[in-house]
């Protein structure tokens, strides 16, 4: 059985993860669900700041499956290195990799992303070839340091009278950033808790300059590593 898991701050991964989980037979679980994945795993994840967001790093450190595909969602701009990041911090074999253009979270354009392109895919996983795979160590931009400083700079989290200060946003925060509607600094920006508001009292805006950059789709590829 493949353990379908994914890391999702605004809908957007755990919507792929559950389209890849149909196609096998089976369900998607938040990487914070149910027991240690101990064969093959699935895990989707977003790419921050054209890396793997922190959350999601911890989980691969920690998880002891033997196999592992991963797919790595990108809101249209760029992707860095996000998988080699993905294989190097993940014990067990890569067998399998993609990139794969979605919406972007902090513009809403209604991009599709195109899941079908992901079909060879989960057919090597559904057949249980695990030849390893080479996932190149490909360039970074050279302004993709600091992910989340960066993040905190261009995306300001506005709270607004509506909040009832009922706890509901620590609850989802995958870095125990929030604190009754208010961030500290350990706030990546993932959104999560302006998804999880009950009250809407939650929305972001955007620095001028990283909203002028964001304003036109860079790359719309899926790159596939299958062998
Ligand atoms: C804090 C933050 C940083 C992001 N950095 C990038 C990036 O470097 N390159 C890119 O193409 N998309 C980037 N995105 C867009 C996400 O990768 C994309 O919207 C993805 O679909 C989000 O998935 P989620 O809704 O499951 O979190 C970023 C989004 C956020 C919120």
């Amino acid at each position: 059985m493949i353990d379908v898991r994914y890391f999702s701050g605004s809908g957007h991964c755990a919507h792929i993860a559950s389209v890849c989980a149909k196609a096998l037979g089976t369900h998607a679980q938040s990487m914070k669900e149910g027991a240690r994945c101990e064969e093959t795993l699935l895990f989707i994840f977003p790419v921050y700041g054209e890396r793997v967001p922190p959350p999601a790093e911890k989980f691969l450190k920690n998880c002891r499956a033997k196999y592992a595909a991963f797919i790595a969602v990108y809101g249209g701009m760029s992707y860095g290195r996000a998988l080699w990041d993905a294989q190097k911090r993940f014990a067990g074999t890569v067998v399998g990799a993609a990139y794969l253009p979605a919406e972007h979270s902090l513009v809403n354009d209604g991009f599709r992303a195109p899941t079908e392109l992901l079909a060879p895919l989960l057919a090597k996983l559904k057949a249980e070839k695990f030849s390893e795979v080479h996932i190149p160590r490909t360039r970074r931009h050279p302004l993709s340091f600091a992910p989340a400083l960066r993040s905190r700079i261009g995306v300001r989290l506005v709270r607004d009278e509506r909040c009832t200060k009922c706890g509901g946003c620590d609850a989802v925060c995958p870095m125990h950033a929030m604190h009754k509607g208010a961030a500290d600094q350990r706030c990546i920006r993932c959104l999560a808790c302006i998804a999880a508001c009950r009250q809407n009292a939650l929305s972001f805006r955007l620095h001028p300059l990283l909203a002028r950059y964001l304003a036109v789709r860079r790359r719309n590829e899926t790159v596939l590593f299958l062998d």
